[in-house]
């Protein structure tokens, strides 16, 4: 190329699912089926009253149009009606915006908050396209430690240290990817007033929280939730969608206001097949969204007693409904090295936690919500079987 190019950019790691898909290819003929713990993506279709839904929407000539940037008022007074289902919420239409999957959500969300050479608090270990984005925008990560024994929950009195006059954000994942760890609504509250004393926003991807039975924190019932809170959502894992894109900013009006100027610019709208997608599910998937959680908390409490057994040299740190984060056996070597062996040899397909933050080289991601039953014995044992 005769031209430069951005520096910001340049210095970002390649996407590693990308990285680890490579992978797959350079695999030996006879090598074991794979089993794919790498990407956390359902395993299971939507329903198939929605996929009729969205037939019936294809053939209509309206279907391939614009949107108002923000989407249409009735997904958005769709959106409402669940939120105060799902959270008791004190929410109105003009607190949200549809974006094109969570991954828009976070990048309105940031532009609107931070200027290049503004700070991010992130907690270890986190969700890698988070750095990817604040790194390409020039926006500098700022690492909460992660503590084995705290299972990754974040620390109220870690993260106060870091926050500097050039803090915009304090950024956590509940339930987390990937740990699957659930922030506790006493501990999130507390992290809420926080961010408030100091001025700055908490922003909140909650992308796996309808896999939490309980109502997943009760910042959405305080009267000013919007005055410090901005939350990240995607119904991309809720109704099985995830290539529809379906995310959710969700903020004060003024804020809203300012990104839709980036929505604008950037994406115009959610695609307005996602937002029908999008509205079906809200307005009348709650119980299959539920059953849904069941399953995953059956698989969920097999992974763990599988792999928990005594003889496996893998140990388990932290897991939750979708994911779990173990500690490898092989001490000096890196997580890539471990994945690609296990990838290679045992048709393994996981994570290197080092690509979850630095420090990270002892650990491995299992996205073990991806697989079926049966499929999670005969990975446990592949795992048993590699140490
Ligand atoms: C924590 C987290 N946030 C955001 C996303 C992206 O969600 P979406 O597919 O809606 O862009 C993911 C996807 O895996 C995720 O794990």
């Amino acid at each position: 190329m005769r031209f430069s190019l951005n520096e910001h950019v340049r210095g970002v790691h390649a996407p590693p699912i990308s990285e680890v898909r490579s992978w797959v290819a350079q695999r030996a003929a006879d090598a074991p089926a794979l089993i794919d713990l790498c990407q956390a993506v359902p395993d299971y279709g939507p329903p198939a009253d929605l996929l009729a839904q969205l037939h019936r929407a294809v053939d209509d000539p309206l279907t391939c149009r614009y949107t108002p940037d923000e989407g249409l008022p009735e997904v958005r007074e769709a959106v409402c009606g669940r939120y105060r289902r799902r959270y008791n919420a004190k929410v109105a239409p003009d607190q949200f915006c549809l974006t094109v999957g969570a991954s828009a959500a976070f990048w309105l969300a940031m532009l609107v908050l931070c200027q290049a050479g503004d700070e991010v608090i992130l907690q270890l270990p986190c969700y890698f396209d988070h750095p990817m984005a604040l790194g390409s925008l020039g926006i500098r990560p700022v690492y909460a430690p992660f503590v084995e024994k705290e299972r990754g929950l974040p620390n109220p009195a870690a993260i106060a240290k870091l926050i500097t006059p050039r803090t915009r954000a304090i950024l956590l994942v509940s339930p987390s990817n990937p740990t699957g760890t659930v922030i506790p609504p006493d501990l999130l509250r507390e992290l809420y007033f926080l961010a408030r004393q100091h001025r700055i926003a908490l922003v909140l991807d909650e992308t796996y929280s309808d896999f939490v039975e309980a109502m997943p924190h009760d910042l959405f019932t305080l009267e000013e939730w919007h005055s410090s809170l901005v939350q990240v959502m995607s119904f991309g894992k809720s109704y099985a969608l995830t290539g529809y894109r379906a995310g959710l900013l969700a903020a004060a009006p003024a804020f809203i206001e300012q990104a839709l100027k980036l929505q604008d610019s950037m994406t115009v709208c959610q695609p307005r097949i996602t937002q029908l997608a999008l509205q079906y599910g809200l307005e009348r998937l709650d119980e299959w969204v539920a059953a849904n959680r069941l399953m995953m908390s059956v698989r969920h409490n097999l992974f763990v007693n599988e792999f928990t057994l005594p003889g496996n040299r893998f140990r388990l740190v932290a897991s939750g409904s979708f994911f779990a984060w173990v500690r490898h056996p092989f001490d000096g070597r890196s997580g890539r090295e471990v994945a690609r062996r296990l990838a290679m040899e045992a048709g393994l397909l996981t994570l290197p936690g080092e690509v979850f933050g630095p420090g990270l080289e002892g650990y491995l991601r299992l996205a073990f919500g991806n697989i079926r039953d049966k499929a999670i014995a005969e990975a446990v044992y592949r795992f048993r079987q590699s140490a």
